[in-house]
């Protein structure tokens, strides 16, 4: 029978190539994800994680592993991975995006065994997505989990449950592949609903190698939808002579996505505009390596902070457990394959289709995955390859269609989907259908959260135009804009300090303005919104004063007062943005109206639904600096040494509002068991920034405080452990 287990705990990491032979001493312990290095501040020079280094673990075998193969099971390794076991190579692997398994089944003996990867994270220009300039960093190190996996020589090797029929007589086809065939082998299969309720069992012979168990008819199947995304659960079991040899249980769930010729995406038979952000993987500090309570975060933020239907994982397979997030909430996906612009040699195309069989072959089971990527970011066309990769994802995944993201509007469609890059202003029509926008924005209007007002209200507005646009193209299936967060970026591209300043929130996932306008956009049901684009100066905009004044609101109404003064009661700007569910309010002040050095007075804005007032917000006209707002994304973390909070430090009026010019720095003291990720002093830019708290391996409470000049201290407790 089959064991898995986490292999992420116990390491011995070397930030240099270390012989096996050498002693432990020259390690030091770590856990996984690892970063090969932590950095201290947000600004990263990619020169300084472009080297190799050596994780060694020491793990133990049963004393008798009889017929058993041994794998270790990657889920991924930035760049290129060299694997040994007790000093003998078993595997090169290429690429930093997607899983690999190490069979070391040869050199493997039974009790202590020594593992060694040296992990080599230059950028390599023989391996996607590097060759030519890339507008991301990749970062280095065993940056995913790992796991040891024991099987019998006859095992499933691969399992993909695949919904049919969901909208009429809903039906499951799995289809199963062994790695070998021998007679008397039989399969069960055990669906479950998401509460664990046994749905359906079926059990069959095994004829060959590969086979399809399919159910059929099934009854009282709820729907994966966007509001309640129901899972279900396979399990599926390989018996031998009436013994288990082998199980595997994978999570999916039934439900139709389909872009049409009309135009428009339907998900269950239902046209849903898509309405999204672009997400890159990389964070401050800890390069690519966030545990999995990180990932989940980012997929909750884009759900339910920015209201987005759906992400574009650019450009690359992302982590695991961002997607089993994504299934959970209801978020949409579309994701590709590594690369940016470039496309290598003959032996780099190789590696492009080991990515794309990797990809789909991980994730084809997630019900959040509309469409899998299958051509290089903005690369030219390509016949020959891209015929290959459009070929490849339709044998590997008949369920979905195939996009390709390119930056010019003639480029020959091979795809299911035509998935553009669409910057300049306005909307390029359509030329064929459909027609999916998968980038604007980013360099177009770079913003950082301490910009002037205009700029950042100018952002905002820059993808509310865009999007309302989008909205009302009835040949456009939707646009996912770049991009959510700020992120690492090479010296070619960006503000010079390495970071693309091109999110809707910052590199610490805090808002800027430009969040407001999507989060705007949700339903009333499921949050009210009500955010004025102002900071409310005299003198911060081009000839001061607040004219015109942006608010960002799903309130169908609202009222503002200068003062006590009611300004009156006003509805969504609908002229300027007739497609979107929420316009946005465009306030213009009876001209002329220019309060520089007169009296000036707080501003307060009422929503109101239905005539009914539903919130408020106030804005200080003096500015002062009133608290130091400290806050974590849980109040409770694991004790298995790689979770991670997320810690928020905002400087605020009185009423709670950021205030974007108070840069200062800040002192944190952490007591307890748990370590601080971070720079300390932290430094807020734009009122704001970010860093992490993560657990050791001692359950207990630990306590945050932090300090600045003149503020209340603020602090914070974390219980860790289950
Ligand atoms: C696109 C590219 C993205 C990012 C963006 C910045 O051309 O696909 O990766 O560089 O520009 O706006």
């Amino acid at each position: 029978m089959k064991t898995v287990s986490t292999f992420n705990h116990n390491w011995l990491f070397a930030p240099v190539q270390v012989e096996h032979d050498a002693s432990d001493d020259r390690f030091e312990a770590i856990c996984l994800p690892h970063t090969n290095k932590l950095f201290s501040r947000p600004f990263v020079d990619n020169a300084e994680y472009q080297f190799i280094s050596t994780y060694r673990k020491h793990f133990a075998l049963p004393d008798a592993l009889d017929s058993q193969q041994v794998f270790i099971d990657f889920d991924g390794a930035m760049l290129v991975s060299h694997v040994f076991v007790n000093g003998q190579p078993v595997a090169v692997h290429k690429g930093g995006f997607t899983p690999f398994s190490v069979d070391i089944t040869d050199q493997a003996v039974p009790g202590d065994n020594l593992l060694t990867v040296y992990v080599d994270a230059t950028e390599d220009t023989s391996v996607p997505p590097y060759g030519n300039l890339v507008d991301y960093l990749t970062f280095g190190g065993i940056y995913r989990d790992v796991h040891l996996r024991l099987v019998d020589s006859c095992h499933i090797t691969s399992l993909f449950p695949k919904p049919v029929t969901v909208l009429t007589a809903p039906g499951l086809d799995c289809d199963v592949r062994l790695s070998q065939w021998k007679p008397g082998l039989r399969l069960e299969a055990r669906l479950h609903d998401a509460d664990g309720q046994p749905v359906a069992l079926l059990t069959q012979d095994v004829s060959s190698q590969s086979v399809v168990v399919s159910f059929v008819d099934l009854e009282q199947i709820d729907l994966w939808t966007l509001k309640n995304p129901a899972l279900y659960t396979l399990k599926l079991s390989l018996l031998s002579g009436g013994d288990v040899i082998d199980q595997q249980v994978v999570r999916f769930g039934f439900r139709s996505a389909e872009f049409c010729d009309d135009g428009r995406f339907y998900l269950n038979g239902e046209p849903v505009k898509l309405f999204g952000l672009n997400r890159h993987q990389t964070y401050p500090y800890l390069g690519a390596a966030a545990p999995k309570r990180l990932q989940e975060l980012d997929a909750d933020i884009l759900k339910y902070e920015l209201g987005c239907n759906i992400v574009r994982t650019s450009h690359y397979a992302q982590s695991p457990h961002f997607l089993n997030r994504c299934d959970e909430i209801g978020l949409l996906v579309f994701e590709e394959i590594a690369g940016w612009q470039h496309i290598g040699d003959e032996a780099w195309r190789a590696l492009v289709m080991d990515d794309l069989r990797a990809m789909i072959e991980r994730d084809r089971h997630h019900p959040s995955i509309i469409l899998w990527g299958v051509r290089i970011n903005e690369s030219p066309d390509d016949e020959d390859l891209y015929g290959e990769t459009n070929a490849l994802a339709r044998a590997l995944d008949s369920t979905r269609q195939t996009g390709g993201v390119r930056n010019f509007i003639r480029s020959e469609f091979l795809e299911d989907v035509f998935t553009l890059n669409d910057f300049p202003p306005g909307i390029q029509t359509p030329l064929v259908r459909p027609h999916l926008i998968t980038e604007f924005g980013g360099h177009m209007f770079p913003t950082k959260t301490w910009d002037h007002e205009e700029r950042r209200v100018e952002h905002a507005l820059h993808h509310a135009r865009k999007q309302n646009l989008q909205m009302g193209h009835p040949d456009i299936a939707g646009a996912i804009g770049w991009c959510a967060f700020d992120y690492h970026t090479h010296r070619e591209f960006g503000s010079g300090d390495r970071i693309c300043y091109h999110g809707v929130m910052d590199i610490y996932r805090l808002p800027k303005m430009a969040a407001y306008f999507y989060r705007s956009q949700k339903s009333p049901s499921d949050e009210i919104v009500l955010y004025a684009a102002t900071n409310w100066t005299m003198g911060d905009r081009a000839a001061g004063g607040n004219n015109p004044l942006t608010i960002f609101s799903n309130c169908d109404e609202i009222e503002v007062f200068i003062g006590e003064n009611s300004q009156g009661r006003f509805r969504p700007d609908v002229e300027q943005f007739p497609h979107l569910n929420h316009p946005p309010f465009t306030i213009r002040w009876q001209e002329p109206y220019n309060p520089w050095g007169t009296a000036f007075q707080d501003l307060t804005v009422r929503g109101l639904i239905g005539g009914a007032i539903v919130a408020e917000q106030r804005i200080d006209s003096s500015h002062l600096p009133q608290a130091l707002r400290l806050s974590s994304n849980t109040d409770r973390l694991s004790a298995d040494g790689t979770d991670m909070a997320r810690i928020a430090l905002q400087i605020t009026d009185k009423y709670g509002n950021v205030l974007p010019y108070q840069m200062r720095s800040v002192t944190l003291t952490l007591e307890g068991e748990a370590d601080l990720i971070g720079a300390n002093p932290l430094v807020l830019l734009g009122g704001q920034a970010g860093c992490y708290v993560r657990s050791r391996f001692a359950a207990g409470t630990v306590t945050l405080t932090a300090e600045t000049d003149d503020l209340p201290k603020a602090a914070i407790q974390l219980g860790i452990g289950d």
